[in-house]
C-alpha cells in the first residue's frame, strides 16, 4: 500500500514548500452521480456565510489582482490608485469558470426540512435563492424526520439544484434536541430510515456530510459511510471532528482515510485546511477524493485560486507556488463583497416591488430588517477580512460605528485612499479567525 502521512507527522507544516512528495495534489475534478466537480474542491456550508452573496464572491469574484502592481511594482502610488478606481469598473458578474475560480462545488447553508415544507412559495424562494452562475450547487438539508426531509429533497430538486446534502454534523444545541444534526449520529437505524425515503424521493445525485460520531466511546464514521453507499447514495463527506469535539483540537485525518479505505463512493475529505499545502496533505494523508474548505474561506477568499495555481505550478514543475494577496487586492475583495451585499438589496427590493400589493403592510419593516441585515453582515465579515491588512484595526472601528450600507462603504474608499497603495500586505498566513466560532448560531 501507498506510505500515507499521518497527523503526527505534519510534514505539510514543514516551511519546505515541497516537502510534500511531487504527485501530491488536489484531483482535477471528481464526480457525484451524473455531476462532474472540477477541480475537486469544495466551498463547505456555513450558515450566516454561504449565502448566495458570499457563493458568488467566492466563485466569481475571487481573482482579485493587481497585475499592474505585480508586473512594474516600481510604479508609484499615484498609478496604482487610477488601477484601483479602475477596478470598480470590473464586471464581477462576469462569468468566470470554476477552473478559474478554483472552486468546483458549492453549497447553501443548512436548511430545515420542517421549515421549508411549511413554508409558502414565496418565502422558500428566499430561503432556496441561487443564480445561474452557482450552478454546480449543492443544497443542504438538515431535520430528522424520514417524510419531511423526503418532501424537501424533492423541493429542492424541484428547484434546480444539482445536488441535495443531508446534514449530520451540526452541533448547535438547538438542531441536536430535535435530533437533528449531529443528533442523529447515536441512531444509524433513523439514519437509514432518512436515507432511503430521500434516495426514493430524488433522482438528484444525494450526499451526506457528518462527523466522526458523537463522541470517542461511539465513532462511527465508516459504518455510517457504507450505510450511506448501500443505501444508494453518490458521495459522502466527513469533517474529522466528533461533536464533542466541537471545533477544539486538530481534525483527526486519519479517518477520512479510514472511510476512504472503506468504500468506493466518492469521499470528500474536510477539516483544518489553510492553505494549498494543507490541502495537497489531506489528499496525500488519506486519498480522499476531494477537500472542502470551511473556515478559511471567508478569511482568505483566494485560498480556492491558490490551490488551482499550487497544483497547476506542482504539474509544471514539481514545485508548488502561488500568488499572496497585495493589499490592493484586498482593498478590491472587501470592496467587491460588500457592494456585492448592497447590490443585492437592491434586487431583492426589485423582486419585493412587484409583489408589492401583497406585501404592503409588512414591506418597511422587512426593508429595515434587510438593511439592517446587510450592515450586520458587513460587520461580521469585516473582522475577517481586515486581517493583513495594515491598520486594519482602525477600518474594522470606522465600519463599526457606521450606520448604513454606503457609509461602510465610504469608511473603505477613505481607508484604502489614505494607505500607501503599493505596499503588499503581510504576508503572513491567513488564519481562520476565532470569532468565526463564535459568530453562527450553528455553533452555538
Ligand atoms: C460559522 C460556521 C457555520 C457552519 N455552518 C454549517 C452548516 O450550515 N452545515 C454544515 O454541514 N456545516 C457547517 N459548518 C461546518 C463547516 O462546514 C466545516 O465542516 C467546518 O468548519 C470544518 O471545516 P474547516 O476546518 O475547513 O472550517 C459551519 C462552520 C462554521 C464555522
Amino acid at each position: 500500500m501507498k506510505k500515507r502521512y499521518t497527523l503526527e507527522q505534519k510534514r505539510w507544516d514543514s516551511p519546505i514548500e515541497h516537502a510534500m512528495p511531487e504527485h501530491s495534489r488536489v484531483p482535477a475534478s471528481f464526480t457525484i452521480g451524473n455531476v462532474t466537480i472540477a477541480p475537486a474542491t469544495v466551498l463547505a456550508p456555513m450558515a450566516g456565510v454561504t449565502d448566495t452573496v458570499f457563493r458568488r464572491f467566492i466563485k466569481n469574484a475571487s481573482q482579485f489582482t493587481s497585475p499592474l502592481e505585480k508586473c512594474h511594482p516600481e510604479r508609484g502610488a499615484a498609478e496604482s490608485k487610477d488601477l484601483r478606481f479602475a477596478a470598480e469598473a470590473t464586471d464581477v458578474e462576469a462569468e468566470t469558470t470554476n477552473q478559474q475560480s478554483g472552486c468546483g462545488l458549492i453549497m447553501t447553508e443548512f436548511t430545515s426540512a420542517d421549515g421549508l415544507s411549511r413554508m409558502r412559495e414565496t418565502k422558500r424562494k428566499r430561503y432556496l435563492t441561487y443564480y445561474d452562475d452557482e450552478h454546480p450547487i449543492s443544497a443542504q438539508l438538515f431535520g430528522s424526520n424520514p417524510e419531511t426531509l423526503a418532501n424537501s429533497a424533492r423541493i429542492v430538486q424541484d428547484a434546480g439544484f444539482d445536488l441535495v446534502d443531508l446534514n449530520l454534523g451540526c452541533p448547535a444545541k438547538r438542531v441536536v434536541a430535535c435530533n437533528g444534526g449531529s443528533g442523529l449520529l447515536r441512531d444509524l437505524p433513523q439514519i437509514e430510515r432518512i436515507f432511503k425515503a430521500i434516495r426514493g424521493a430524488v433522482t438528484i445525485p444525494f450526499t451526506v456530510k457528518f462527523r466522526m460520531g458523537w463522541n470517542d466511546k461511539d465513532i462511527v464514521c465508516v459504518e455510517l459511510a457504507k450505510l450511506a453507499e448501500d443505501n444508494g447514495l453518490n458521495a459522502c463527506a466527513l469533517h474529522a471532528r466528533t461533536r464533542e469535539d466541537g471545533y477544539t483540537g486538530q481534525a483527526r485525518w486519519e479517518y477520512i482515510a479510514a472511510v476512504k479505505d472503506a468504500v468506493n463512493i466518492p469521499v470528500i475529505g474536510n477539516g483544518d485546511i489553510r492553505t494549498p499545502e494543507d490541502a495537497a496533505a489531506m489528499v496525500e494523508a488519506t486519498h480522499c477524493d476531494a477537500v472542502m474548505i470551511g473556515r478559511t474561506a471567508p478569511a482568505n477568499p483566494w485560498i480556492f485560486r491558490q490551490i488551482a495555481q499550487y497544483t497547476a505550478s506542482k504539474e509544471a514543475t514539481g514545485i508548488g507556488t502561488y500568488d499572496h494577496p497585495t493589499n490592493d487586492d484586498r482593498y478590491r475583495m472587501i470592496r467587491t463583497y460588500f457592494q456585492m451585499l448592497v447590490d443585492e438589496i437592491a434586487i431583492e427590493e426589485a423582486a419585493e416591488a412587484a409583489r408589492a400589493a401583497a406585501i404592503e403592510a409588512s414591506g418597511q419593516i422587512a426593508r429595515d430588517q434587510r438593511h439592517r441585515d446587510c450592515v450586520g453582515k458587513m460587520k461580521q465579515f469585516a473582522s475577517w477580512f481586515t486581517h493583513g491588512v495594515p491598520g486594519g484595526g482602525a477600518l474594522r472601528k470606522q465600519i463599526f460605528e457606521s450606520k448604513n450600507g454606503p457609509a461602510v462603504l465610504s469608511a473603505i474608499e477613505q481607508f484604502f485612499e489614505n494607505q500607501s497603495l503599493n505596499r503588499d500586505a503581510e504576508s503572513l498566513p491567513l488564519e481562520p479567525d476565532e470569532s468565526m466560532l463564535t459568530s453562527a448560531a450553528y455553533c452555538d
